[in-house]
């Protein structure tokens, strides 16, 4: 019986009880846990996102997310490395771009110089196994911060696809071996991958953010990326309200039908039931966000002497596997690798 599908080994209607039944035999020694332990986690279950900006040499610290900072291209192929180091299978590549060119048209989304693309083809130079994730969104290029392009007070749904497909085209030819559609237009799937079809790039997976929420759990990363505070309103009227599981199903059946290769649940923790629903009815890798606010939540905690940050790092990542997901996006990632390497010594 698989393990991850989260169907109980022992008949939930068995009538046998205590004493028959004690529990706790199956806890009672380290060994007796190991052996009946369900769920693992490894360093391949991680997929490390990273901050670039301009420079070299350059590191900044990001405020609201205390122990990650910006790095200039040259430091992430280092922080690549050492991705390949420990294990972890994937980065995810996020600019801080610089405010000037930040426009209405988000061109600089669409500039095959720009800061995401640099880096990614220096990582590619430097010949590192280690699979490159780029968000396909407009958000760190308008200047507004939305992921689409405002026309008049409404995101205009079909012409933001158009500057999506062009954006993907872009980032697949720097090197991109994942797209992450993370807009939530409708219809951006199918026309990215027919446009990867067409201009033969058959191999480019495509992670789609099918099930991505309005959350305040990003305000950090918009910090990040820089886009906090020139963001103009809300994105509820393309990102999901957190009310609602059903309609993720139909989210993401819509992404699978369009060519979505992997689906994204986004946030993560508070939203681990859409994770389990998703991952067993559609049966296919499905990966979790575990986003910039939970990173907060858990660094700040620690800091102040509230719980014991090791533990709670590993704690909340196995449970992301336990909910079914394939894979967790965290900021933990390379923390987590280098505890997960240092206890199997
Ligand atoms: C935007 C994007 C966001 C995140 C990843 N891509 C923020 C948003 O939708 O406003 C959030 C990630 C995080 O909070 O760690 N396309």
């Amino acid at each position: 019986m698989s393990k991850r599908d989260g169907t109980p080994r022992t008949s939930p209607t068995s009538t046998a009880s205590y004493p028959a039944i004690r529990m706790r035999r199956n806890r009672r020694a380290p060994w007796a846990r190991a052996l009946v332990r369900e769920t693992m986690l490894s360093a391949n279950d991680l997929v490390w996102p990273m901050f670039v900006m301009e420079g070299s040499a350059k590191s900044e610290a990001i405020a609201s997310m205390p122990g990650i900072a910006r790095l200039s291209v040259d430091l992430i192929v280092e922080a690549a490395r050492e991705a390949v180091s420990l294990g972890i299978p994937a980065i995810a590549l996020f600019p801080y771009t610089d405010v000037k060119l930040r426009t209405d048209d988000a061109r600089e989304a669409l500039n095959p110089d720009n800061l995401v693309c640099r880096a990614t083809r220096a990582i590619k130079a430097a010949k590192l196994d280690v699979g490159i994730m780029l968000d396909v969104a407009l958000d760190p290029y308008t200047s507004h911060g939305h992921d689409g392009l405002l026309i008049g007070d409404e995101i205009a749904n079909d012409a933001t696809i158009a500057a999506l497909v062009k954006q993907s085209i872009v980032q697949t030819e720097a090197g991109a071996d994942v797209l992450a559609p993370s807009d939530m237009m409708d219809g951006r799937i199918a026309a990215i991958r027919s446009a990867l079809e067409a201009a033969g790039h058959h191999d480019t997976q495509i992670m789609s953010y099918a099930a991505k929420y309005a959350s305040a759990f990003y305000g950090p990363f918009r910090d990040a990326v820089g886009s906090g505070g020139l963001l103009k309103g809300d994105k509820r009227t393309y990102q999901m309200d957190p009310a609602n599981g059903d309609e993720a199903l139909r989210e993401v059946a819509l992404d699978i039908a369009e060519g979505a290769d992997l689906i994204m649940v986004k946030p993560g923790m508070p939203y681990l039931d859409i994770v389990r629903r998703v991952s067993e009815t559609f049966k296919i890798p499905t990966l979790a966000y575990q986003v910039s606010g939970e990173y907060a939540m858990i660094a700040a905690a620690a800091d102040k002497g509230m719980l014991d940050y090791d533990k709670a790092v590993l704690e909340s990542l196995l449970a992301f596997k336990r909910a079914g997901a394939a894979a967790v996006l965290t900021y933990f990632a390379p923390h987590a690798a280098r505890l997960l390497r240092d206890a199997a010594k």
